[in-house]
């Protein structure tokens, strides 16, 4: 058990003062009473009293490295006591031997050369991004996939897929074109991927076959699309791994009609796959890179955008295109430096393949033992449990909803004593638990994951 921190008012008189004085607007209300926690550690959570929760969230991968990651917390104390405050027009060491990293990490994942800048939160680097593109293209119409997130602001919201997300706020006249992400459980034109031939790539080569389908000019050899945005692995999708030769392929049909490539790894990068980018599994070379989440291990954020020279050179994107007053500020720097130092100390491609492969491992079991499960797979430690009726495939989100507010409800027994746990619902049919581990969780806390999991699936799955 944890040390009970101090606390100032009761919960009771805390619930009330949120009711009254806290819009929902800028949270998740996956619970319709949100949880309370107090403090964290490495894997887990504790609440107001002090009682554990392991985190299969771990801030929707934004804590990649663990809660309290002492070599990250000590630089952000250290640049507390330097320089915690610093105009973004001045230049520190920290920005600039983050961008460094980056450059260089990207240099060696693409063989590109490329600059790095620097926002606040993933939205907004998507939104630069967009400048970024829109800039070198002098057009605005970008393709992106069902099923992808790429953020709430009103730009990150025209290539954000779910309408849910733009229903109310008037027009999207940018809204993009959207295309279905090979998601091969659910096939979205019902076929098999050892017959298909990736018949879902063709099908957006097939946008361009005349200019009649509104997408391509031949005589111009010019496409009104100028980008195409991807996740690499959709995140809030529900953790869907493209099969293997899909972004190559997609990759070549752009080329063809000079779409740029935008990759956005705000959810997959920095090791959650197993790579540095979620992308480098897939053996393509995207244009523009987007991050943020995990760079600062969830310390002051710190989001951005690498792109090739010949985008973002000062030449092409001058001074000021995207500022922002909290893009790179000092203690954001400071965490992403240790962040990257920490990672080149790790080995997380080794590790992470491992741990990953040992965690489906232990799922497929549980998969066996529960005819609710459909499917579970995942790429390094970007896992997923695919909540089903006992047929298999009909998405259960009323069980998924039980086991996810049972976990929250903790002290569920286990070999380690009472215990909650924190899940995440990701998913076209919120039926998807997208299982986002801490990259060290050891072999000890991966079989307590399980042993929870299985619990609550037989627990839940008795209720009617
Ligand atoms: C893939 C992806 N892109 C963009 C975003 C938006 O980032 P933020 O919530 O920091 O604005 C997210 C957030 O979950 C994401 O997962």
């Amino acid at each position: 058990m944890n040390q009970i921190p101090e606390t100032r008012l009761t919960e009771a008189a805390l619930r009330e003062k949120e009711a009254q004085y806290c819009s929902h607007g800028d949270t998740v209300h996956y619970s319709p009473i949100p949880k309370i926690f107090q403090s964290c550690e490495g894997t887990f959570l504790y609440d107001r009293e002090g009682k554990p929760y392991l985190d299969l969230q771990m801030w929707y991968s934004a804590v990649n490295f663990g809660y309290h990651n002492t070599y990250i917390v000590d630089a952000v104390q250290a640049q507390l006591e330097r320089l915690p405050q610093l105009a973004c027009q001045y230049l520190h060491e920290e920005k600039i031997l983050v961008a460094e990293r980056l450059a260089i990490e990207s240099g060696r994942a693409f063989g590109t050369n490329g600059r790095v800048q620097f926002n606040v939160g993933g939205s907004q680097a998507i939104e630069d991004s967009m400048k970024l593109v829109r800039n070198a293209t002098g057009k605005s119409l970008f393709m992106a996939f069902m099923g992808g997130y790429h953020g709430r602001t009103l730009g990150a919201s025209e290539i954000t897929s779910s309408y849910r997300y733009r229903r109310r706020f008037g027009h999207f006249s940018n809204r993009a074109h959207f295309v279905p992400f090979p998601y091969c459980f659910r096939c979205p034109y019902g076929m098999k991927l050892e017959s298909c031939d990736y018949y879902c790539a063709d099908q957006v080569e097939r946008l361009f076959e005349t200019e009649f389908n509104s997408f391509w000019d031949a005589k111009a050899e010019e496409s009104e699309f100028i980008a195409f945005y991807v996740e690499p692995v959709l995140g809030t999708g529900g953790y869907v791994v493209p099969p293997p030769d899909y972004f190559r392929r997609l990759k070549t049909i752009l080329d063809e009609r000079k779409i740029l490539l935008v990759d956005d790894e705000i959810q997959m990068g920095f090791f959650r796959t197993g790579k540095f980018w979620a992308i480098e599994h897939f053996g393509v070379t995207p244009n523009i890179v987007v991050f943020g989440k995990a760079l600062t291990n969830g310390l002051n954020p710190i989001s951005g955008v690498w792109a090739e020279e010949s985008l973002i050179s000062p030449q092409a994107f001058p001074p000021g295109s995207t500022h922002s007053t909290f893009s790179s500020n000092p203690l954001g720097t400071a965490a992403a430096l240790a962040t990257l130092e920490w990672i080149e100390q790790q080995d997380y491609e080794r590790k992470v393949a491992e741990s990953g492969a040992y965690f489906l491992e232990q799922l497929e079991d549980l998969k066996k033992r529960h005819a609710v499960i459909g499917d579970v797979s995942g790429l390094g430690l970007a896992l997923r449990i695919e909540v089903t009726q006992a047929d298999g495939f009909t998405p259960n989100k009323a069980l998924t909803d039980r086991i996810f507010e049972r976990g929250l409800a903790g002290g569920i027994p286990t070999s380690r004593g009472p215990m909650g746990l924190v899940l995440d619902v990701g998913g076209y049919y919120k039926n998807v638990f997208t299982l986002a581990p801490y990259l060290d969780i050891a072999r000890d806390e991966i079989d307590l994951a399980v042993e929870l999991l299985d619990r609550l699936f037989t627990e839940c799955a008795e209720q009617p």
